[in-house]
């Protein structure tokens, strides 16, 4: 992908918050500009997990509110690289891969898709229904990159910290932005 300088992150209602200051701070590391967008139940779910507001999280300069659609994202004419939605609730997933602009995480994705910038959807629900699927299959079909915050243990992480911070070198991986060395344990083989 082209060369990721500005971002925006949707932060929706599913459990796995943990992931978000660990992608902030490999962001952070190349210095990519990040604005953020936390939907209602997204703001509820990272207080209870990290006792968090999004706004103390440092690294986002810029936090829009869910129901501004007047704010510059809800344009293509922004000048944003690409999107990532984490985490990406099964809602904010069956509205993007409906078209359907409920709120501005809802419209700023569909702004990504339509402008063919890359859009990340990290998506989390266990087990998964027909509907979701049916709704993964089309976001992908659409142009988004489905990337559910799985983590790996072949790196045998040593703690759930490290754990989160392996799945969002991958995420940084998929954006085409690097990561500094020692934050992710390549697969080297036996
Ligand atoms: C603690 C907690 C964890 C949740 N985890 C998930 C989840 O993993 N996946 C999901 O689709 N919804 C989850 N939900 C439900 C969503 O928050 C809810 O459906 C909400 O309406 C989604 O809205 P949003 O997509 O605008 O954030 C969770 C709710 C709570 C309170």
């Amino acid at each position: 992908m082209a060369d990721c300088q500005r971002l925006i992150l949707g932060i929706t209602g599913a459990t796995g918050m943990l992931y978000v200051p660990a992608l902030l701070q490999l962001l952070a590391a190349q210095n990519i500009e990040v604005h953020g967008i936390a939907s209602d139940s997204g703001r509820k779910v990272l207080r209870f997990e990290l006792g968090l507001d999004p706004e103390q999280l440092p690294q986002v300069t810029r936090w829009f509110a869910p129901d501004d659609f007047t704010a510059p994202p809800a344009s293509g004419s922004a000048p944003y690289d690409a999107m990532v939605v984490l985490p990406c609730t099964m809602g904010s997933l069956a509205a993007i891969a409906g078209g359907y602009c409920g709120n501005l995480v809802h419209r700023c994705a569909d702004v990504t898709l339509k402008e063919r910038r890359p859009l990340l959807l990290a998506v989390r629900e266990t087990p998964l229904n027909r509907t979701h699927l049916n709704n993964m299959l089309t976001a992908h079909e659409a142009g988004a990159i489905l990337c559910p915050p799985m983590p790996s243990f072949y790196n045998r992480p040593k703690d759930m910290d490290e754990m989160a911070l392996h799945f969002a070198a991958r995420i940084c991986d998929l954006l085409g932005v690097a990561v500094p060395a020692g934050s992710i344990k390549r697969w080297q083989g036996f």
